[in-house]
């Protein structure tokens, strides 16, 4: 398909038997190649705060961090749907706060939806931002905002009781008009079952091969973040060992008098 893609195109696939492909992007070049590969959906992720910005955790980011990123994803005109992160304390506080900052992220931003954590405590806020017009990507199981509460990044829903909860979460969250789902940290069985009970698409992250698309953070699939190696990650290059030996040529030959050269200077 050489034309933009929408959130019909992404339930579509779902229908057609077609899996997703999904990325995190936070800027103009990565964005450039990856589009050009063909992917589905860029997600301006809030992990930003961890594999850009050095934090712990994905708590410190702010709206205006996820505008700015967001902008620089849509300045490289992808035809993947741009999805951006609505960061901690961007709806959690009240509906109106929820439906400005998702109103920031698509007006300022330029995003085509937005996604935010949680299932039946979050349908309402869902529900408010849908009624905006505004397509929402929920995600649930191991919701790295909850860190504090979960302990850790723990996989979720492997007892029975949790597990229950999850299914509830995830028909909560379509039943308030989420056009697709992350299922993170989850035992794949159970990603499995709620695949097939829901409609809208599912997009795993440590789920398992049967949900309907599967994410990753770009970072990590190239082998750049050092911090963090999640066994659900596969690593499609090693671009750190490449980055260090050109940054190192450069510092040698800089050093030793060989770049530039008359090739690289003005006459
Ligand atoms: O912030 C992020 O990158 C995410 C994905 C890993 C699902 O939420």
């Amino acid at each position: 398909m050489n034309r933009k893609k929408t959130v019909l195109d992404i339930q579509k696939m779902k229908a057609d038997g077609e899996k997703i492909t999904v990325l995190t992007s936070y800027d103009y070049p990565f964005t450039r190649i990856m589009d050009g590969c063909g992917i589905d959906v860029i997600l301006v992720g809030d992990s930003v705060g961890v594999v850009v910005a050095g934090h712990d955790n994905t708590l410190p980011v702010t709206v205006e961090e996820m505008v700015y990123h967001t902008r620089a994803v849509v300045r490289a005109e992808p035809k993947a749907l741009v999805v951006a992160d609505m960061p901690f304390m961007s709806y959690q506080t009240d509906l109106r706060d929820a439906r400005l900052n998702a109103g920031r992220l698509i007006k300022d931003g330029r995003a085509e939806a937005v996604k935010l954590e949680g299932g039946e405590n979050v349908a309402p806020t869902i529900r408010a931002i849908v009624e905006m017009d505004i397509p929402v990507m929920a995600h649930i199981g191991l919701t790295p905002q909850s860190i504090h509460r979960m302990g850790g990044y723990r996989v979720q829903g492997k007892k029975e009781e949790q597990a229950e909860s999850l299914l509830r979460d995830a028909h909560a969250i379509q039943e308030a008009g989420a056009f697709a789902v992350v299922l993170e940290g989850i035992p794949l069985k159970l990603a499995q079952r709620i695949t097939e009970e829901l409609d809208i698409p599912t997009i795993g992250i440590g789920a398992g091969p049967h949900c309907d698309g599967q994410v990753l953070v770009i970072h990590d699939i190239l082998g750049l973040c050092e911090k963090y190696s999640p066994k659900f990650v596969k690593r499609y290059a090693e671009l750190a060992p490449v980055i260090s030996r050109a940054v190192s040529d450069y510092i040698t030959e800089v050093k030793g008098g060989t770049f530039p050269t008359d090739a690289h200077s003005f006459k």
